[in-house]
């Protein structure tokens, strides 16, 4: 099957899925965009207010910071792919629960092994723990460990080649000169493509 069936096979299957109690609060999944073919995938945490609106990831005020990042280092949103580890929006944009990165995760992972992009870039601490553990990779501050480079070998059936841990772009919005630091690991991340 080519790359376009499966995921839109895999967006029926998030639009219905029950699998925590989720579905019940938001107003839409937020699926994730962007190219199917991408090298660079991004994995947020989770949809919030606007998100959860419009059905599409990183639209709020992290959004606008991470469109200036992307186009810091000369890349448009379509060259990419923007997912998180949450499909649905935790009320009041609460942090996920353990239950439901367990429930939810797997349409993550279905996405990677539609996309199998060689570099995955953590955005804020969720994702960092999520794909560490599940790449076998020792985690440490993200203060330590930021804009690394770490090798990771294929897993079944996804191939991808690196991960690079990233602050959440909303430290941005709070404290703009980690927009600064942000940035130098965008260039890292370009420097891998
Ligand atoms: N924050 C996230 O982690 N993901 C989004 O999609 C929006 C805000």
């Amino acid at each position: 099957m080519d790359r376009e069936a499966e995921m839109e096979r895999l967006e029926k299957s998030i639009q219905a899925c029950k699998r925590c109690a989720l579905w019940q609060t938001r107003t839409n999944p937020v699926i994730g965009e962007g190219s199917l073919s991408a090298g660079i995938l991004f994995v947020g945490e989770a949809p919030g207010y606007y998100e959860d609106v419009k059905g599409r990831p990183f639209v709020g005020k992290a959004g606008k910071v991470l469109d200036e990042l992307l186009e810091s280092v000369g890349l448009q949103r379509n060259e990419v792919y923007i997912a998180n580890v949450l499909k649905c929006r935790p009320p009041g944009n609460r942090n996920p629960t353990t239950e439901e990165i367990q429930a939810c995760t797997p349409h993550l992972e279905a996405q990677l092994e539609i996309i199998q992009p060689e570099i995955i870039a953590t955005l804020g601490n969720f994702s960092l723990a999520y794909l560490f553990d599940k790449f076998g990779l020792m985690k440490d501050k993200i203060s330590k460990i930021h804009g690394k480079v770490f090798t990771v070998s294929t897993i079944a059936g996804i191939k991808i080649k690196k991960i690079i841990p990233m602050y959440h772009p909303a430290v941005a919005t709070y404290n703009p000169r980690m927009k600064e630091v942000l940035r130098e690991d965008f260039k890292v991340l370009c420097s891998q493509k």
